[in-house]
């Protein structure tokens, strides 16, 4: 290419994104980090938004700032000049005139690192909302895509001693293919929404880790396999102590690097009322993972749901990932917080809706004991037919699976929310339900899915491939007459598992009038004692959509304020309303 065209790339080519879009990388790139000493990068980095993709038209991470004779020449960013923002956190957040911005934000900070020798070096950022690349020294390394999973990418070979570079660029564009699409009922919050750190591990490390009760009925049957990246050196053997049940053995490692194999052991199990956790330390040569982990059997018998061989009814609630000051970047109070109301309320499970919230809600969920259900963000109307979208959707379910294997509080993995019941819908989310299968065959899967209101019941295709049905109902809502609720169950008897995944009404905090009036306090308490009523004995759980109001800009209406209102509990995670005490009550009653 010319000299012209390549000085003048920035301005001439329109296909200025393409050396940068290298292959995605994926769920294999995870590595367990439980346990493993790593080096945070959080803090104040530098950051400006990209509304024209200056960075990348201009190439700022080569931070060329001399020409050809070594004279000055100017530039239009200065990384160390820019201003400051928290990491993680999300800029909307930021200043005023960041709230709806949807584009491109580059963060960059510097970091002293000293080579040792015989490791390596991997960055790991917790979360990215949605398309984000990362840059090390002026080399793009990696670039992900889906706003609430992990990924690592290794910077070993391109670390220099002492002050490094790096560089990374989140775009939160709403696009057709992406998963979510464009269209979606809560905050589009942008930026990096977990933590960043480096992770060092020897030459040949503990990649993946996984182990839970087999549930065969026993309880006595723990599974575990082990993976081992790397070069190995002559140790064949990975050893795996669980000190509390007297357990201590050495796996063989074969030659794909997997150690695998099933101890016999009594433990106390795990359950919501008594949270058990063992813990597991897993060794191999200066690899150590350590994991606190919770043994317990989840099932369906019939249409009924089991926990360690007991039967429960689904005390739920939704909730979103979102606090109004942090937005995605909850703190653990924050998440805790949201835990023990859901645990006050009476609640035995949460839906962490509609994505896969921090891996931190989980950990905490595992100790405070409740259950959970973990889903990826497949919403509303996506690109069925489209490869990419369905490659997508499999990485990010893959992500969350394998991060969040060995949480004894995760039960459910959701496959979607609300999609359309055609061909091509049907066709990607069987896939997405054999993929979570073949990785943990330990858990449940469900779907949320629409009732269809022609024919007044459950009929959706999806329905037969899935462990647990789920709906959505609004009745008393955006359907006024309970009494279809009824019909519905009338004609939908099936030999499976059916729970109400979401229901509510809006209220305005504070506005109270006839129990019939849209929006009032009065109105929600009363739909739920109808839902309560009219579902008794025809669902096994039921998850009152939604435990706070949450940010939306698709809620116009002024009583809503850009708010969805159907929270129990106000925005603020203190104002319980009139529907509160009638969903504790209820609970409590069971
Ligand atoms: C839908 C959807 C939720 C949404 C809710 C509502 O069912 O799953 O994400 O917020 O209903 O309409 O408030």
């Amino acid at each position: 290419m010319g000299k012209m065209l390549e000085d003048y790339d920035h301005l001439l080519n329109i296909d200025y994104d393409r050396d940068y879009k290298i292959p995605f990388t994926t769920s294999d790139t995870l590595i367990t980090t439980s346990g493993r000493k790593t080096e945070s990068l959080n803090g104040k980095w530098n950051f400006s938004v990209d509304v024209f993709d200056t960075f990348i038209r201009k190439k700022f991470f080569e931070e060329s700032y001399l020409d050809e004779q070594g004279r000055e020449k100017p530039v239009d960013f200065d990384f160390d000049k820019w201003e400051t923002v928290d990491v993680p956190s999300n800029w909307n957040l930021q200043k005023p005139e960041y709230k709806f911005f949807e584009g491109t934000g580059v963060y960059t900070r510097k970091f002293q690192y000293n080579k040792r020798q015989d490791e390596r070096v991997f960055v790991r950022i917790g979360a990215a909302n949605y398309e984000s690349r990362v840059w090390l020294n002026a080399k793009l390394l990696a670039r992900h895509q889906g706003g609430f999973t992990p990924y690592n990418t290794e910077i070993t070979d391109y670390l220099v001693e002492g002050e490094n570079r790096i560089i990374i660029t989140v775009n939160n564009e709403r696009k057709l293919e992406q998963i979510p699409s464009i269209n979606y009922d809560w905050f589009n919050y942008g930026g990096i929404s977990r933590d960043v750190e480096l992770i060092t591990v020897p030459n040949a490390f503990i990649k993946d880790f996984k182990i839970g009760l087999i549930p065969d009925g026993t309880y006595q049957n723990i599974s575990f396999s082990i993976k081992i990246d790397g070069k190995r050196q002559d140790n064949q053997t990975v050893c795996l102590e669980i000190p509390e049940l007297d357990i201590k053995i050495n796996a063989e490692i074969d030659l794909n690097g997997l150690a695998s194999g099933i101890l016999t052991a009594k433990p106390e199990l795990w359950s919501t009322e008594k949270p058990k956790l063992y813990d597991v330390c897993v060794t191999y040569g200066q690899d150590v993972i350590t994991d606190r982990v919770g043994f317990r059997e989840v099932k369906t018998v019939g249409n009924k749901i089991y926990l360690n061989g007991r039967q429960m009814f689904l005390k739920g609630v939704c909730c979103h990932e979102e606090s109004i000051e942090n937005g995605r970047a909850m703190t653990l109070e924050e998440r805790k917080h949201m835990i023990i109301t859901a645990k006050e309320m009476g609640c035995n499970i949460i839906r962490l809706s509609h994505y896969p919230h921090s891996e931190q809600t989980a950990k905490l969920a595992d100790s405070l004991g409740i259950m959970l259900w973990e889903e990826i963000p497949v919403y509303w109307a996506l690109c069925f037919k489209n490869t990419e979208t369905f490659n997508d959707a499999e990485n990010q379910l893959k992500e969350m699976i394998l991060r969040d294997y060995n949480r004894a509080s995760v039960v459910i993995w959701g496959v979607g929310n609300e999609n359309p019941d055609t061909d091509e819908r049907l066709k990607f989310m069987k896939k997405l339900k054999d993929c979570c299968k073949m990785i943990d065959n330990t858990r449940l899967t469900a779907a949320a899915c629409l009732v269809n209101i022609d024919e007044m019941k459950i009929i959706d295709r999806l329905c037969e491939h899935i462990d647990v049905v789920a709906i959505n109902e609004y009745y008393g809502w955006y359907y006024r007459d309970y009494e279809k609720l009824s019909e519905i169950f009338a004609n939908s008897k099936m030999d499976k598992p059916i729970v109400i995944s979401e229901t509510g009404a809006d209220s305005v905090v504070g506005f109270f009038g006839d129990d019939e009036q849209l929006f009032t306090e009065d109105h929600q308490a009363k739909m739920y004692e109808k839902q309560f009523e009219i579902s008794n004995g025809h669902v096994q759980g039921i998850f009152p959509w939604i435990l706070f109001d949450f940010r939306s800009p698709v809620r116009l209406n002024p009583l809503q304020n850009s708010f969805n209102k159907k929270g129990l509990i106000a925005a603020d995670k203190k104002y319980k309303k009139m529907a509160y005490n009638v969903v504790k009550k209820y609970y409590h009653s069971i």
